[in-house]
């Protein structure tokens, strides 16, 4: 169950895993995530499905190790481990059709998520162009995967170190500052996908964005996951994950997600406290 066959370090911090979970991999879609549990005392968590193969009945995740949970993932399972549940797909799928010329754009992490979109995009007979942003080269991973579904790939990293100096809010600008762009997807950190919506928002250009909002069970029953869209209350987990990015309230959403600061701070306190006693 949920054995993890292959494990590989794609950037600091950032591991992509191929896990055996053939139901999930028979039905998942675009946009869509899994909710995962490392073992029975395990909290849940959201992660996106970074690709799939029905046949060999495996999905591929791809984790940032930033708080207890994700960083325990990444310190202590290898490959022959197994998670203890995968529950999915869940979320609403892209909604993927012919719009013309799109702009797929990821920041960080997002150039996971936004992979299985843009190829969708590019399979629906879209022209698609992609933009990876991250903060320095050494945290940029699948520019080759990347490149292969979509028509152009620019890069931008914040240090110049690799691509184009700058944010991905730069290139954004130029190309739905030029016309001919029908609509825009944006996945990454919240701060990222409020200025692409601003961007869009100024050219008149529809934005899509995948909301990362806490997530506990994933099926609209804890209400964990709220977000505002166009004044009203939403699921993340059921109507979304997928938003049009000019309707979100973006400042609450931002607020939200640093709610529980300290203690996601303690937990990671007393994870590596326990850590270090066990292997003293
Ligand atoms: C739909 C969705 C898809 C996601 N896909 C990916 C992905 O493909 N790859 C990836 O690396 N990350 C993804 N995330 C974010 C990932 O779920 C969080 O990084 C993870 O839950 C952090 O848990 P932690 O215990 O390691 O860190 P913590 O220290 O507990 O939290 C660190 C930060 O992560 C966020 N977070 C914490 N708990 C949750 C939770 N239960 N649900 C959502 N966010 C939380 C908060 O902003 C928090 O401040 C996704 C989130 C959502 C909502
Ligand atoms: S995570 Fe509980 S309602 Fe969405």
């Amino acid at each position: 169950m949920y054995t993890i066959l292959e494990k590989r370090r794609l950037a600091h911090g950032i591991q992509e895993y191929t896990v055996e979970a053939p139901l999930v991999a028979r039905a998942a879609k675009a946009g869509q995530f899994v909710v995962i549990r490392l073992h029975q005392r395990g909290e849940r968590i959201p992660i996106t499905l970074a690709d799939w193969d029905p046949d060999r009945g495996t999905i591929t995740l791809v984790v940032q190790a930033v708080g207890k949970t994700t960083v325990e993932l990444e310190e202590c399972f290898q490959e022959g481990d197994a998670l203890a549940d995968v529950v999915g797909p869940l979320g609403e799928p892209s909604e993927i059709e012919d719009y013309g010329r799109v702009v797929c754009v990821a920041g960080g992490v997002g150039i996971a998520p936004i992979h299985p979109v843009a190829r969708a995009l590019k399979e629906a007979g879209n022209e698609v162009i992609c933009i990876a942003g991250a903060r320095n080269q050494g945290l940029l991973f699948w520019l080759d995967r990347l490149s292969q579904v979509c028509h152009e790939l620019i890069v931008t990293t914040d240090d110049g170190s690799y691509g184009r100096k700058g944010l991905v809010t730069e290139p954004l600008k130029e190309l739905v500052g030029a016309g001919r762009v029908d609509r825009v997807w944006a996945i990454g950190p919240a701060v990222m996908m409020k200025f692409c919506s601003l961007v869009c928002q100024e050219a008149g250009v529809p934005i899509i964005v995948s909301l990362n909002p806490i997530m506990v069970d994933g099926t609209g029953m804890c209400g964990a996951c709220r977000v505002e869209v166009d004044g009203q209350v939403r699921f993340g987990c059921v109507d979304g994950p997928e938003f049009p990015g000019d309707k979100v309230n973006w400042d609450l959403l931002i607020a939200r997600l640093s709610a529980f600061k300290e203690e996601e701070r303690c937990a990671l306190e007393r994870y590596r406290e326990l850590l270090k006693e066990a292997t003293a």
